[in-house]
């Protein structure tokens, strides 16, 4: 028998809407699982069948991990959220779906944004659908705390330091923040941003220049990020991003530097993101735009049945509707182009129009912290030096520039 109508057989026995799928991702918190939430329940109304592959641990590490063995295993599973460089690198080894033809037959090319279309290429193939653009340079604050002891947001790292010792005087935790790699590198990147700013980041970091890695601004940079040890939690070792932004909420602390998907955890909790908790460039950072896009890649399946379930959900995750609903949820924007914008809250808004406004000044910029920068090893090797530097109240800054330019290097 020919394998055509094999083919057509396997297809058409399916009972319609009975797909399938497996997704592997770590939108976990309040806010992220509720988002989460929303891509469940649209597509359960197309009659098709979710499971749930979450794992614990923001910003993805425990997830990665996981996905590796299950990967190993030749048994991935249908889809898994995937982004920016390790995208890159798991489709460079052959494991991912390519979505050109989709993306091709559909039409998506006219509907993302250059820097998305961009992101989620490898070697001019699609291989993965964005879910949302998140912006990670933002400053997050207490609205009351600040109004209370009358003081103004920060709108340089002088100013932070100011405003921190007020804070502390007064028994406030100044910046909501755990001791994770993670967390202190999207910390140090918006320092890196506002003291050294966007030609010192490229420089340092996209083109990884060992004269810059080392030079005057590193280390003033540095310090600047070690001087904002005095200002971290009681409970820092160990706390987690969303109990960081918990501690924001309820006024323990009152600022905190990270992406917006603190806005869909303040949403989660029923604090009005721009109202209860103020949402700014992080300090020295405005104007710029430092993206991390969120996408979901589909490993390569061979039964018909698994293909067609991947290329519904890559088509659901590609309508207006679905990345309105998700994203209002998320904290991130919309990644198609031209987004009706009405219906999401003021920073979202403030974001799509620093987006727009970064766009075309050439001033948007991948999130390094957030693996849209560098290869994997790199960023990990960034992290553990930066870790390391930030948790040692004796450690040098001029020494730990040296440290981040050896420790890239060897990871190339
Ligand atoms: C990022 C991810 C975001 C957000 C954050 C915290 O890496 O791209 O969607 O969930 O981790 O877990």
């Amino acid at each position: 028998m020919k394998l055509f109508p094999f083919a057509i057989v396997a297809l058409l026995s399916l009972p319609a809407g009975a797909s399938q799928v497996e997704v592997l991702h770590w939108w976990t918190s309040g806010g992220e699982a509720k988002a989460v939430a929303e891509l469940k329940s649209e597509w359960a109304a197309l009659g098709n069948q979710w499971n749930d592959f979450a794992i614990q641990g923001g910003g993805g590490k425990s997830a990665m991990t996981v996905l590796k063995s299950r990967a190993l295993a030749a048994n991935p599973p249908e889809a898994a959220h995937l982004k920016g460089y390790e995208l890159k690198e798991w489709a460079g080894l052959g494991f991912l779906r390519d979505l050109t033809p989709m993306a091709e037959h559909l039409g998506w090319y006219a509907r993302l944004p250059p820097m998305v279309r961009d992101t989620l290429s490898q070697n001019g193939a699609l291989m993965a659908v964005p879910t949302g653009i998140h912006r990670v340079n933002w400053l997050w604050l207490n609205r009351k705390v600040f109004e209370r002891l009358e003081l103004t947001p920060p709108t340089d790292w002088n100013q932070f330091v100011a405003v921190a010792e007020q804070l502390k005087a007064q028994g406030v935790t100044p910046l909501a923040i755990g001791n994770e790699g993670w967390q202190l590198t999207v910390l140090f990147e918006a320092v890196a941003l506002g003291e050294g700013g966007v030609d010192f980041y490229r420089k340092a970091f996209l083109e990884q220049d060992e004269a810059t890695l080392t030079g005057p601004d590193m280390v003033r940079v540095l310090s600047r990020f070690h001087q904002l040890r005095a200002y971290v939690p009681k409970s820092f070792v160990g706390l987690k991003w969303h109990q960081a932004t918990n501690q924001l909420e309820t006024g323990e602390a009152a600022m905190q530097v990270m992406g917006d998907w603190v806005k869909g955890e303040l949403s989660a909790g029923n604090y009005r993101p721009g109202e209860d908790v103020e949402c700014l460039p992080s300090p020295g950072s405005a104007g710029l735009f430092s993206y991390n896009l969120d996408s979901i890649a589909m490993f390569k399946q061979r039964d018909p049945a698994q293909l067609q379930a991947q290329g519904e959900l890559a088509r659901l995750l590609m309508t207006p509707h679905f990345q309105q609903a998700f994203n209002r949820v998320k904290g991130s924007i919309p990644a198609l182009v031209e987004p009706d914008m009405k219906r999401f809250d003021r920073c979202a808004i403030k974001s799509y129009q620093d987006f727009k406004a970064a766009e075309q000044s050439g001033t948007l910029l991948p999130s390094m912290a957030e693996g849209m920068a560098t290869p994997t090893n790199t960023r990990q090797a960034i992290m553990d030096v930066l870790g390391n530097f930030f948790n040692d109240g004796r450690a040098s800054a001029e020494l730990t520039a040296h440290h981040l330019a050896r420790a890239i290097r060897s990871a190339r």
